[in-house]
């Protein structure tokens, strides 16, 4: 069965049983407390919480979708059979009780064998389940294991496990929470251990891979982590797409299934070896890329903070990787294409945003490039001579060479060394406050020509978007006493017609002499009112928006002039390549 029709039966089954069809949400989840969506669920905490009516919004109690998920906490784990960065998650939902008979445990466990039996034609005997065992808080839920048995799993495949494996939640510190209980599939002796003990959650071995999270949602742990009861049950259900798309397809990972063959396959064409012999390399390489598409296909983008510097993670370890296994330069567009063609007709977004994707990786590819050789050098210096990374070292190859922290963890761990993390961190802050003083002198002494080129850079960009689309991103800028210089993504030139529409547009919020608004509020914040930021800069925690009315929104250091009246007149003086699908615009003020 392909990927594309598991999605869509497991869809139609729920909606056959009543339930309505809910799009995924965005990776960049609305509670701010976390990085990513990480779970189904996120999107229906406060239905689950009670807090909103599910009944006002969607009509009905039941509730189905196939959600894009991200967990940066298992970056380790990429190259085993069974984690992966970027993943779907099929989840059901029942969300409180009604008169009508709304499911709860019974209900949620005999769908999810209807499902997995007669649409998927498992076999169920190679089911094993785990149950919560209980705590102090929350008691033993015998409740689950009973339904199992009456519908005919046997009493011995059921394990017990505490609240590491089964009590499920919440996603942040605080938020709905509840005991769960897991299906596990029996992969075969073959991909077992092999010691007395093996069976679900073995830490040895990969032979039960769990398919399908049921969590019974009663819980909200507070504050103070405490487990408060809520008003209302429901059932929050997880199934691992990926997961079912390999057991299905009968392989061994998901690597080897339609969504990621064609990017493995394009890998083996790229470099010099065989997945066979180096699977992990590739499947760390194929699953990153596909996490970095998909991020910025949602407009996150490489930097050295929060979501933006998990992708930058992700890209640069692809790109180690990729040198690893001597893939060309320039190996992840290909790479990216091919999970572009893999998904566009699922997830529309990563096509219309094929541009950007590319262009952005593009970016980081070149940029990591050019320091990695170095870096690597430095690295096998310093590592040669001494017994473990200090937090200097480790620092001089984050800042002279672009290596994330984690980067060099993972190759001092190769050589069995340690990193001074402790250290590392001390650099970084005593790094921050030097750079802090040194851009507020800088900024301090801009001279007001600075601060009118700076706005009419804003002007541009936004005459840009307005005249080409909002495609066209910022991928430099760089003021002269002279004139300012803009590079963007677009890809093609741009017509004199084109050029006098940007210019007259300029020109015309001059002569409106419109306030140029400044505003400080966390990145986050800025981004998710849809602020511009460009990629390449580090941004720190709290950043100053600027913004000319609706024309014009940018995250910014500054300085700005206070009303576009004072910059007099705009002129584009040369249009040019800058480099692949990137053009150059300088202009002037007179
Ligand atoms: N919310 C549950 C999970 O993420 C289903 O595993």
């Amino acid at each position: 069965m392909d990927s594309n029709k598991l999605r869509k039966k497991f869809l139609d089954f729920f909606k056959e049983k009543s339930h309505k069809i809910v799009s995924s949400s965005s990776l960049l989840p609305s509670d701010s407390t976390v990085l990513f969506t990480t779970a189904g669920m996120q999107q229906f905490s406060q239905y689950l919480s009670g807090e909103k009516n599910p009944l006002k919004d969607f009509k009905t109690r039941h509730l189905v979708d196939c959600q894009k998920c991200f967990r940066s906490d298992d970056i380790e784990e990429i190259g085993d059979d069974t984690h992966n960065t970027f993943f779907e998650m099929l989840g059901n939902w029942s969300i409180g009780q009604d008169e009508k008979g709304n499911y709860f445990k019974e209900g949620a466990i005999k769908y999810a064998l209807e499902f997995l039996i007669n649409e998927l034609k498992l076999d169920k005997n190679k089911f094993y389940i785990t149950i919560f065992r209980g705590n102090k808080d929350i008691p033993r839920d015998g409740e689950s294991e009973k339904i199992w048995q009456d519908n005919g799993i046997p009493k011995e495949k059921i394990k017990e496990f505490s609240e590491k494996d089964n009590l499920w939640g919440p996603v942040g510190k605080t938020g709905v929470c509840g005991p769960n209980s897991e299906i596990h599939y029996d992969r075969g002796e073959e991909f077992g251990c092999k010691e007395p003990d093996c069976g679900p959650n073995c830490s040895r071995c990969q032979r039960f891979v769990e398919i399908w999270n049921l969590v019974f949602i009663q819980y909200y742990k507070d504050e103070k982590g405490s487990y408060q009861k809520l008003s209302q049950k429901s059932v929050d259900t997880g199934l691992g797409f990926e997961r079912v798309a390999a057991i299905l397809q009968e392989k061994t990972s998901a690597y080897e299934t339609d969504l990621f063959l064609p990017v493995i396959q394009e890998i083996e064409k790229l470099c010099s070896k065989k997945y066979e012999e180096n699977k992990k390399y590739f499947r760390i390489i194929a699953d990153h890329i596909r996490g970095s598409v998909f991020l910025i296909s949602e407009g996150f983008f490489p930097s050295n903070v929060e979501q933006g510097y998990v992708l930058r993670r992700i890209l640069r370890r692809a790109i180690r990787y990729g040198k690893i296994i001597e893939a060309k330069p320039g190996f992840l567009i290909p790479l990216a294409n091919k999970t572009i063609e893999i998904y566009k007709d699922v997830y529309p977004e990563v096509f219309s945003k094929q541009a950007d994707i590319l262009t952005v990786i593009q970016k980081e590819e070149e940029k990591f490039e050019k320091s990695l050789e170095k870096g690597l050098k430095e690295f096998k210096a310093q590592s040669s001579k001494s017994k473990a990374i200090s937090g200097k070292v480790a620092f001089n190859l984050y800042q002279s060479f672009g290596f994330p922290l984690e980067i060099t963890k993972e190759m001092a761990k190769e050589e069995g060394l340690e990193v001074d993390e402790k250290e590392f961190q001390e650099e970084l802050k005593k790094h921050q406050e030097v750079s802090r003083a040194g851009r507020e002198k800088k900024f301090g002494g801009g001279g007001k020509f600075s601060s009118k080129l700076h706005t009419a850079t804003h002007l541009l960009h936004g005459a840009l978007r307005k005249v080409l689309g909002d495609k066209v991103k910022q991928m430099g800028s760089d003021i002269t006493s002279e004139r300012l210089r803009f590079d963007f993504s677009f890809e093609r030139k741009l017509s004199p017609e084109e050029l006098k529409k940007v210019e007259d547009l300029v020109n015309e919020k001059i002569k409106e002499d419109l306030e140029v608004k400044q505003k400080e509020m966390s990145l986050e914040q800025a981004l998710k009112t849809g602020a511009l930021a460009f990629f390449k800069e580090k941004y720190p925690e709290r950043v100053t928006v600027y913004s000319i009315q609706a024309f014009s929104k940018e995250i910014c250091a500054g300085p700005h002039v206070k009303k576009t009246g004072e910059l007099g007149k705009f002129k584009i003086i040369k249009e040019e390549s800058s480099s692949a699908d990137i053009r150059r615009i300088k202009a002037i003020l007179e």
